[in-house]
């Protein structure tokens, strides 16, 4: 693992303890590397309306916007069981927002990092702020 990867794996890993995933019992915590070299993280937050909660990825996207920081340069998402916890439709959408098409998004379990792929990969012929003009 990259210097940045450790990093980001181990804030991702913090912010999945503190997941509040009372009704899937599935944590997840993502963390975000800025070009600035900062890094921002998140949980998920159910909710007992269940569309109402919020995966942590727009948790960490939400700090780091909160802190005025624009751009992501790496992302790590923790999550449990056996298949990836790849991020879903919504939050690769949140996540085009502010990265690139080839910004890593490294996939781990609470032991380390199982698969890396770029956004583009995981979000092929995207809409973003560009193509509004
Ligand atoms: N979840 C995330 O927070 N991020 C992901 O990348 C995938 C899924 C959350 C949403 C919900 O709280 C729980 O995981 C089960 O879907």
């Amino acid at each position: 693992m990259s210097k940045n990867v450790e990093a980001l794996f181990a804030a991702a890993k913090d912010a999945f303890a503190n997941a509040y995933a009372p009704y899937s019992h599935f944590p997840v915590g993502a963390a975000l590397l800025t070009p600035e070299g900062e890094i921002f993280s998140g949980c998920n937050v159910e909710n007992a309306a269940y569309p109402q909660g919020a995966c942590a990825e727009a948790g960490a996207i939400s700090a780091m916007a909160r802190a005025g920081r624009r751009r992501i340069a790496e992302v790590v998402v923790v999550g449990g069981g056996g298949g990836l916890c790849t991020p879903c439709g919504g939050c690769r959408q949140r996540l085009r927002e502010f990265a690139s098409a080839d910004t890593p998004i490294h996939i781990a379990g609470p032991e380390g990092v199982k698969a890396s792929f770029t956004l583009a990969q995981l979000l092929p012929e995207s809409f973003g702020p560009e193509n509004l003009g």
